[in-house]
Order: C-alpha cells, then structure tokens, then sequence
C-alpha cells in the first residue's frame, strides 16, 4: 500500500470516459500555488461559499499539500484555469472497534460546476478514486456527504450518526464526578501546541474518528484570521489531570444574541479520560450569564446527560448520518477490528462495481480477533458442505460499511429488507459479533 497518495496517476477508465466528452482529467501540483489556487477557488464555488481570501488560500495552501488533489479541466471555456470539478483524497487512519486503527481512503471536496452537472463527471471520479484506492491496497473507502442521496449507487453506506447537543444552562446542576484535575485560560496557539499530540491520543480511543490534520485545528482555535471578528472571539482552554498532564482542549465563543440570551458555542472539544471529558463539560457550564451551550457533531450515546441533577437539560437536535464506509476488500477490512463475541458466519457480497463481490467466511475468536477467508468471488456459490452449515448473512457492500463500526445493529437492517440472513439466529449472531465497545463517532466534516 501505498502511504502517498499524490503519486499515483488518475484512473485510465475516468480519463479516457472524460476525454470522450472533451474534459481532461488530472492531479494538481499541490507545490504549485498559482494551481492550486484555481483549484480552491473551484472547490469553494462547488461548496456554494463565496471567494476565498488570499489568506485562506495561503492556509489551504500550507495545510492541504499532502492530499492528492484532482480536477477536470474543461479547454472550451474562458477561465479554463479553473477545474469545472475537484476531488481530493488521503490515506486517513480510521479508528476501527478494538480499538484499531485501519487505513481508509478519506474523500472529500467533491464538486462540480454547476455549468458542468449531470453529465456524469462526478460518477466517473468516484469510480476512478476508488479504482485507485483498490489498486493501492487501502481496505475501504470513506467520506462524509453533503446529501444523504449521493454516494449509495458507489458502494457507500452511513456508517456513525452525531446529534447536535444544547444545554439549558439554567436547569444545570453538576451531579457527576468530581474532576481530579484543572481547568486553565491558555491563549489559542498555546493551545494549538498541545492539541495534536493530545487529539492524536483520543481519536484513538473511538471507532469512527480519524486522524487530524493541523488546518483543522487552525480553523477551530481562529488560528486562521486571528485578527478577524470571528478569530478574536475564539477563546480556548486546557484541561490537566491531577499529575498536571494536558488531558483535553476546548475552544469556544460567547454568541449575544440579546442581552439576556448568550449561547456557548464550542468548536472544539478534545478529552483523552472520562476524567478530563468531565472537567471540561463542568467548565462549560459554569459559565455565568450564559443561557445555553451548544456543541454540534456530538456522540448519540455521550455521558453528559448522566453528569447532570436534570437530564433533560441536555436537549439533541440534528441526529444525522455522518460517516460513510465504502469497504473495497472485506478480508483487510473485516480482519481489522476486533469483534463483539467469538463466533462463525458467512457473508455473501453483492457489489455493483465488483470490488468486494463474493462469499467470505468470518471466524472470531475468543479475544474478538478474526480471520476472513474467501470462499467463493461469486455471493452465492456457498452449496458446499460447510457453507451449508454456516450461519449466513446476505448484503450489498453498501450495508456491509454500514455495519462494520458497529453503528446500526444487523437486525435493524433486516427490518428494512435491507440485508438477509438465514435464520433468526444468523441475526442475533450478527448482532453480538458486530457490536461495538462504543457506538462509533465521527467529530468532524471532511
Ligand atoms: C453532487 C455533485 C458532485 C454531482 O455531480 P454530477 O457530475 O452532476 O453527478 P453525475 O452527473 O456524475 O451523476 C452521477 C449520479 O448521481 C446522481 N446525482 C448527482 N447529483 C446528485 C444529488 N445531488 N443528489 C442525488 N443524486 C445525485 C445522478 O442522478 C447520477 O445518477 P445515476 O448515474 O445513478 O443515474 C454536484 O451536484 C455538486 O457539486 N454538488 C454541490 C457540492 C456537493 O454537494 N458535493 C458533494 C460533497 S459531499
């Protein structure tokens, strides 16, 4: 597998398919700002945002060069600098339950102009990364979407859901554990010196995250235009256990809507301990004068509620999709986590573009461990003896990623026709070898 993913050319099938309608496919010089600037531009217009300012393109710029950054040029037109579409890619490292850690094909900044839609651009660069992506070993694909109706027909299904969570500052009272250690005001950079190493140690603890990358927290701490409104507004803070080791980070800004409705929005949250998870919420909500605080792209299952007299404080809006698993070689993939229970079941594979078609047997040991081996590449080629003795699931690969971070539980897609499986039993089966420690959450968009 290849660890950078800027060197490996576009797909021939998306090229060719791409000049037969007179577009021209390719990466962009991630080193070359005048390049990659057009390209942001165009990633931006895609988005509906408006013009980026020569300081946001100077931090992309700095910050996104590692990613592999394609674009579809089209000659014909007058800014023919500027792609009609972008897609950009990396090789992320995506907590999986064990926890583990697994390699996935992060997806992002997919646009196309809106002079250029429906004309199948967008379907030959999906299909083209994901060539890509397999043809470099990388186990599955991942993303987040804009639109719950875009990335099925790939192979893609949800595969976490966030809920954005408001406190009622004034029903709160603090019932929970009593933090071991110390909340203190640092000043956003001193903060953005210590978040990567502390982020690092708690995307690890959850399936779903993904590593980070610094622009990301530039963006969180108003690192970015410091001097703008929004970046002088941003106050941050640090969270150190009681032997004084930096345990978490929060960034936050007070919202006036009126004087007597002042809501804390929190752009960052980061806790590495149940211990820190705690110190920081308290913090939070001892703000005075502050009616509400708001925190969006929450876990569904977040102890919060739990550290509370009243737990209807905490009220969830906004309970959405958010990540989306593509898995490309269910052995890789499937080998990767660590299961619910130990245990024997076969899965037949439908894939419309191929990649993860067939029969694979899944046997679980008793330390959750797996070995996966392929049976047959056709889905329903299991009339052998053992086959026939073998608990067995049906699925399209789409509901295949929908399970794999134990997010949604086998039966509940049954219940939708969406998967099958041979017995009742088959599905209880699934059910306790899929499950998860944690439901699994993602924290950012990407
Ligand atoms: C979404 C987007 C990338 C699609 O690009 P496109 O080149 O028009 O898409 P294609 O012509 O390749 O369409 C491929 C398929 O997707 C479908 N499709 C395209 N856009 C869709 C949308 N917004 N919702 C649902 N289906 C969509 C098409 O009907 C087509 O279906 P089919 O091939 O199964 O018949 C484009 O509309 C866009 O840039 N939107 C704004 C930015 C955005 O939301 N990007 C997604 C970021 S996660």
């Amino acid at each position: 597998m290849t660890a950078d993913a800027r060197l490996l050319p576009v797909d021939s099938e998306s090229t060719a398919a791409l000049a037969a309608t007179g577009l021209r496919y390719g990466l962009v010089d991630t080193t070359d700002r005048t390049a990659f600037a057009a390209w942001d531009q165009a990633d931006s217009r895609g988005f509906h945002e408006g013009r980026l300012s020569e300081q946001t393109i100077d931090a992309n710029f700095a910050n996104l060069a590692y990613r592999r950054t394609t674009g579809v040029w089209d000659d014909t037109i007058p800014d023919a600098a500027v792609p009609v579409a972008t897609v950009s890619t990396w090789v992320a490292e995506l907590t999986v339950p064990g926890p583990a850690i697994v390699p996935a094909w992060a997806v992002s900044s997919v646009t196309v102009a809106a002079t250029h839609r429906r004309r199948g651009i967008a379907r030959a660069l999906m299909e083209g990364e994901l060539r890509t992506a397999a043809a470099a070993d990388v186990p599955l694909a991942i993303l987040t979407a804009s639109e719950a109706t875009i990335y099925g027909r790939y192979g893609y299904a949800p595969a976490t859901t966030v809920a954005t969570l408001e406190v009622d500052r004034r029903r709160v009272t603090w019932a929970g554990l009593t933090p071991t250690g110390r909340v203190h005001f640092v000043e956003p950079a001193s903060a953005r010196s210590i978040v990567e190493e502390i982020s690092a140690r708690a995307v690890r603890r959850i399936p779903g995250e993904i590593d980070r990358w610094g622009g990301r927290f530039d963006q969180h701490f108003g690192l970015i235009a410091p001097d703008s409104d929004r970046g002088r507004s941003i106050r941050t803070a640090r969270y150190d256990d009681a032997d004084g080791t930096a345990q978490g980070v929060v960034a936050f800004r007070l919202v006036e809507q009126d004087p007597d409705i002042i809501r804390l929005e929190v752009e960052h949250f980061t806790a590495t301990t149940d211990d820190a998870y705690a110190g920081l919420w308290k913090f939070l909500l001892e703000h005075d004068l502050v009616t509400s605080i708001r925190a969006r792209h929450r876990s569904i299952d977040e102890p919060l509620p739990l550290l509370l007299a009243d737990r209807r404080a905490v009220r969830w809006s906004e309970v959405e999709d958010f990540l989306w698993v593509r898995v490309l070689d269910p052995i890789a993939t499937l080998e990767s986590r660590r299961y619910g229970s130990a245990g024997r079941l076969d899965l037949e594979i439908t894939d419309a573009l191929g990649f993860a078609a067939g029969r694979f047997r899944l046997e679980v040991a008793a330390d959750g461990s797996a070995s996966v081996t392929r049976v047959s590449s056709v889905p329903d080629a299991g009339t052998d003896a053992a086959a026939a003795a073998t608990a067995t699931l049906s699925l399209p690969v789409n509901q295949l990623g929908a399970i794999f971070l134990g997010g949604i539980r086998p039966t509940v897609l049954a219940a939708a026709a969406l998967i099958a499986a041979d017995s009742p039993e088959t599905l209880a089966l699934a059910d306790r070898l899929f499950a998860a420690e944690r439901a699994p959450h993602l924290s950012i968009v990407f």
